[in-house]
């Protein structure tokens, strides 16, 4: 019989290895790889197939099943990133840095599920009961119908569950959960994957909605959310600065919705409010066209957001200069940098570069590209955009401009706040209902011949 052999996992990035070393090559961090324990193999270690399990219902695609019902919390930031409001039978996952604002976001969204008739269960494992409600009497909640516990035990968490059937059980945090039939110390990837696992099984078999917490850790000794992702039906990362008042839930998976949808929040003195017009929050603060700022016409989920483009470019003092990016991907930016100065010959060489999306935001589109050129090239000319310009496209590495897509809903939210032209790639569909004055160019050199009047 084969001995089972032990996995190890990386605790920051759930990428799993065959042997134990200091460092992840998948994600760089250090001292992250955990032991995991092997899983026992079936009775007596046989094979699987050797004995007869019991046989399968096969069925087709066509259904005749309603879509999954929908409770909306009416927090309609959060409904959208769930898709549309929480599912029954599901199981989701909400991972942040610590002090974010998860246990925040989530006793409210508690007491308005439970408002909305959702028998609610909110069972803490890092706060005592006294603690849970004094962060709802600051949020104006202690009269709200959710029922709290303070927990750890996995075993009696399952057993209070099954005796209580609640429609909503809201875990935080995973991480402090722990399973007395596992040999390894709460926290460890076995015991938050142990935890996950029985939780959403929980949520399965009882109809039940489960949300973890889940803490985005730097410590190899805890295991992160990354572990469980596989496991759950959603997956929301709760995103912010620490010094600013904005936070950003993004869903990066959801089986009942879109992904890649946000939900934009304002920390204040007496909980999470919702962002209506995250537009005109990113954009607050703007004063009169400096160099180096640019105004981008994104899409994040379905709905269309204005965001500043920040550049700085100064003189390196050293020999390597410096490429440092808040918001974007810095890959993308050598890329861009590499473009201007091969199809443009506009060097970057001796030039220190700062790139930051203001607001806290993080943009992943491409077509956020062009913006990114304009701030950097402005930047470097000390030539501001004309004001009132928004600026969006993607950029090959010919040098090429190609069009992206929702071309339309860019431009009409940026007339909605104010914005009076457009900066496009040629092609792609017209847009012209817009009111705004467009101005589209093929490639990049064209754009630089015309905003910056040198080819
Ligand atoms: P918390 O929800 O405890 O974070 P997490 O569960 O992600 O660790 O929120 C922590 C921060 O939020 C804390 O620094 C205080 C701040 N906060 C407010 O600004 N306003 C509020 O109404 C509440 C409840 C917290
Ligand atoms: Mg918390």
């Amino acid at each position: 019989m084969a001995k089972a052999s032990a996995t190890f996992t990386c605790t920051a990035c759930g990428a799993a290895h065959s042997r134990w070393s200091g460092r992840c090559d998948a994600c760089n961090a250090w001292n992250t790889i955990q032991e995991e324990a092997p899983l026992s193999s079936g009775p007596r270690g046989q094979s699987l197939g050797a004995a007869r399990g019991a046989a399968l219902t096969i069925t087709d695609l066509s259904t005749e099943e309603p879509p999954p019902p929908r409770t909306r919390s009416g927090l309609d930031e959060l409904d959208r990133v769930l898709g549309g409001g929480l599912v029954p039978s599901s199981a989701v996952l909400v991972g942040g840095d610590p002090g974010i604002g998860k246990s925040t976001l989530l006793l409210q969204a508690a007491a308005r599920f439970a408002g909305a008739g959702l028998s609610t269960l909110y069972i803490s494992g890092e706060e005592a009961n006294a603690q849970v409600r004094m962060r709802a009497q600051r949020l104006g909640l202690e009269n709200a119908p959710v029922r709290l516990a303070a927990a750890t035990s996995l075993r009696d968490i399952l057993t209070t569950l099954d005796a209580e059937r609640p429609d909503l059980v809201i875990i935080d945090s995973i991480q402090t959960m722990w399973s007395d039939s596992i040999d390894s110390a709460p926290g460890s990837v076995s015991q938050v994957r142990a935890a996950a696992h029985e939780l959403t099984s929980f949520a399965k078999r009882r109809g039940a909605s489960v949300i973890l917490v889940g803490h985005v850790t730097k410590d190899g000794q805890i295991a992160g959310p990354r572990v469980v992702e596989h496991m759950v039906d959603c997956v929301l990362y709760f995103e912010g600065e620490r010094g600013h008042q904005f936070r950003i839930l993004r869903s990066v998976k959801n089986r009942f919705g879109p992904a890649d949808e946000i939900g934009v929040f304002e920390m204040t003195g007496s909980g999470l409010a919702e962002v209506a017009n995250p537009s005109a929050l990113f954009l607050a603060g703007r004063g009169a066209p400096a160099p180096g700022s640019v105004v981008f016409a994104g899409i994040e989920g379905t709905r269309p957001v204005l965001v500043e483009v920040q550049a700085l470019v100064a003189p390196t003092p050293h020999a390597q200069p410096r490429r440092a990016v808040v918001g974007w991907d810095g890959a993308r930016l050598a890329m861009i940098l590499a473009v201007l100065e091969a199809r443009c010959g506009i060097p970057f060489a001796g030039l220190d570069v700062y790139l930051n999306v203001a607001g806290g935001l993080r943009i992943t589109e491409p077509a956020a590209d062009l913006a990114v050129a304009a701030a950097l090239l402005s930047a470097r000319e000390d030539a501001p955009i004309p004001a009132e310009t928004v600026i969006f496209g993607e950029i090959s590495l010919s040098g090429a401009l190609r069009p992206v897509g929702q071309t339309e809903n860019r431009l009409k939210e940026a007339q909605k706040l104010g914005f009076t032209s457009a900066i496009v790639p040629s092609g792609g569909k017209p847009g012209g209902k817009s009111g705004l004055s467009l101005t589209r160019m093929g490639d990049l050199t064209a754009f630089v011949g015309e905003v910056f009047g040198a080819g």
